[in-house]
């Protein structure tokens, strides 16, 4: 007699199709929960929120998730880190590595302003993959994310002629011609930082249109991937967890991104050369080499609006959340817009062991 796990297991061979739906749960659970900090200048407890949320999702979920990548390393902030293990851990439950960042975008949370989101990668490593999500032990990286239109006009030039390292001047006309615009009409995202007042000036010098955001550099990166999407290009310097984030996202949508190690000062080039990374500090990072294999899931709610993903909103009943949900396997884009009946609706947080209904604008528990 067959067990009701084989039959299961029969029934859906491709387990993945059923845990991604938890991935959201568990980002919307966080974006949710990190709500009533909205906008109050306390960046920690919105991130304590979010993991909290996060990982109560993962005490439901029949895993064995590792966390590969998780935040912290750059500001110290208490978020998920990396070794935690996620999920029930039962002995034949499916293995991930996972990448998450439970608010990409804390400063914006803490100033209520948009661009925010929850974000969760996780990819079952392929035989001989020891890490299917490559962690890079660097603060910063040199980002270039562009579409599949222009991946695929690359590729049939037959050459490599599109690097990252190359002089700006020299990228952005070929992304135009890629996405055969005209190099004025062509839309660069940069993180409006100090370290990028030479490329700004350069890019404006060129007159392409140029978008500046604060923070949230997901978003940005996987954004020229994205159909419908607002920017064709972007481009510079931004964080190193972020990044691969933004590969498997990029991974799930037939886009490249494009990524070299930053070291701030000599002491962290120093401190790459100790960890093994001194012969790889010049190298390039693919979408490939970031997020490996094809068993990669991305998900992310939107915490504030972010550009064509509306953050957390309310009715006099519902909390609205929208999310995408991707698989490298099949390239379906899902947007999901749910709406949490505000009288009913609970999240399981860790902290509570349990669910909690969450004080949340309009909701009985709040009033
Ligand atoms: P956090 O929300 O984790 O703080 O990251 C926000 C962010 O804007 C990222 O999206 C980006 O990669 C990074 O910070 C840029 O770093 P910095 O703010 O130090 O320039």
């Amino acid at each position: 007699m067959k067990t009701m796990a084989s039959n299961q297991v029969e029934n859906y061979p491709d387990i993945e199709r059923i845990i991604q739906f938890d991935f959201v749960r568990a980002t919307e659970g966080a974006a949710l929960t990190v709500y009533r900090w909205l906008g109050r200048g306390d960046k920690e407890k919105a991130d304590a929120a979010a993991s909290d949320a996060i990982r109560g999702m993962f005490d439901l979920m029949d895993i064995r998730g590792e966390v590969v990548i998780g935040e912290g390393l750059k500001d110290q902030a208490p978020g998920i880190f990396k070794g935690e293990k996620l999920g029930k851990w039962t002995p034949q439950a499916p293995l991930y590595d996972i990448a998450v960042d439970p608010i990409d975008g804390t400063t914006n949370v803490s100033k209520g302003t948009g661009s925010s989101l929850s974000v969760i990668a996780a990819a079952s490593p392929e035989p001989g993959v020891e890490c299917a999500l490559l962690d890079i032990p660097c603060f910063y990286v040199m980002k270039l994310a562009y579409g599949p239109q222009v991946k695929n006009y690359i590729r049939s030039l037959g050459v490599d002629c599109l690097k990252l390292t190359s002089p700006v001047d020299e990228l952005l006309p070929i992304i135009a011609r890629g996405l055969r615009k005209r190099l004025t009409d062509l839309v660069v995202c940069v993180l409006d930082r100090p370290r990028h007042e030479r490329l700004i000036a350069e890019i404006r010098s060129m007159g392409c249109a140029l978008r500046l955001i604060g923070d949230g550099d997901v978003t940005a990166a996987m954004l020229p991937s994205l159909p419908g999407g607002s920017i064709d290009v972007y481009i510079g310097i931004g964080g190193a967890p972020e990044a691969v984030l933004a590969a498997a996202a990029i991974k799930c949508l037939g886009g490249e991104i494009q990524i070299r190690l930053w070291p701030k000062d000599e002491r962290e080039r120093q401190y790459l050369v100790e960890q093994g990374w001194g012969d790889r500090l010049d190298q390039i990072f693919y979408t490939d080499d970031l997020a490996k294999g094809g068993n990669i899931i991305f998900c992310a709610t939107a915490i504030t609006d972010c550009p064509g993903i509306p953050g957390v909103r309310f009715t006099d009943k519902y909390a609205i959340t929208t999310s995408l949900l991707m698989r490298a396997k099949n390239r379906t884009i899902r947007k999901i817009e749910t709406y949490h009946n505000l009288n009913y609706k609970t999240i399981r947080l860790r902290s509570e062991k349990g669910e909690k209904f969450v004080s949340m604008p309009k909701s009985e528990a709040f009033l």
